[in-house]
């Protein structure tokens, strides 16, 4: 971290003089580090007016995904869930994220069953009762980054498939109980990992969550894999996302070699996943986007 004087304005672009802003901060972070603890770099915290602009990027989000909680059901295609994605967040003045992300085709990720993420809306996949699953959407407004996903249930799903559906829901609300100022990284991980394991599922590694708001993936990495007091500290004006991928069975996960993108899980059997977009705040936390 580069040195500042007590008097010179702060590296967070407040306009308050260092001493009177971020040097606590500093001070409380350098000492973590000291004592070999990973800490965030200052371009991992927003500032209030980035937190601003991504606070009405991720309204779009929400409300994209409520409008697709009110009309999926049986018979509707994927592709129809990816028109009124695009539909909606254009109609708000947003980009939907995933078009053109890295050649990714469309404007959300939709998997089902045991597709794990990434799956890409087709006119040939009907919902069709029984089915679970995730709808990924993600937004850019003015710039600003929002990405959030939700569980759907579709008709008459199993016991078991509810139960996994709703295991990994409470999966990320026990780890975002976790997220607050000077604690760490593991101790979200451990919660989810915990729960999950509790549960007889198992907690997918490869692939995990990341930094959001200025761009769609910056850094930390974020795993649910993890021990109590270990991996980064928070603080406050950290921004990311928790979305553990949970499967029933094995949980090791391939990708599709016809399209590139779906990821499966390795024995056939489901997976599900929530995704919520969270900010560290001064006391805890605060969801931005769900
Ligand atoms: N929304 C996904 C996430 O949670 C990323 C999707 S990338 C895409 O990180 F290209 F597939 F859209
Ligand atoms: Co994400």
């Amino acid at each position: 971290m580069k040195k500042l004087g007590r008097n010179d304005l702060c590296w967070c672009g407040s306009g308050k003089k260092y001493k009177h802003c971020h040097e606590a901060f500093d001070e409380k972070l350098m000492e973590a580090a000291d004592a070999g603890y990973q800490i965030p770099d200052h371009d991992m915290i927003k500032t209030p007016e980035q937190i601003e602009g991504i606070r009405e990027s991720c309204k779009i989000n929400v409300a994209v995904l409520d409008y697709v909680a009110e009309h999926i059901k049986a018979g509707v295609t994927t592709e129809e869930i990816d028109q009124w994605v695009y539909n909606e967040t254009t109609r708000m003045g947003g980009i939907p994220a995933p078009l053109g992300y890295e050649g990714f085709p469309k404007s959300v990720c939709t998997s089902i069953n045991d597709q794990v993420c990434h799956g890409i809306p087709s006119e040939d996949v009907v919902l069709k009762d029984g089915d679970i699953i995730n709808v990924d959407v993600s937004t850019i407004y003015h710039g600003y980054y929002a990405d959030s996903s939700r569980m759907f249930c579709i008709g008459n799903v199993s016991p078991e498939h509810k139960k996994l559906v709703n295991v990994v829901k409470e999966c990320v609300e026990l780890g975002l109980e976790q997220v607050k100022p000077w604690g760490f990284m593991g101790d979200m991980a451990e919660a989810v990992q915990k729960h999950a394991e509790e549960n007889g599922y198992s907690v997918v590694r490869e692939i995990g969550g990341h930094g959001v708001g200025i761009e769609f993936h910056e850094d930390p990495w974020v795993g649910y894999i993890g021990q109590r007091g270990t991996g980064m500290m928070f603080a406050p004006g950290m921004m990311f996302t928790i979305e553990p991928m949970i499967n029933e069975g094995t949980e090791e996960v391939f990708v599709d070699g016809d399209d590139d993108w779906s990821v499966y899980t390795k024995d056939g059997k489901a997976s599900a996943q929530w995704e919520i977009q969270v900010l560290v705040t001064e006391d805890g936390h605060e969801v931005l986007s769900w």
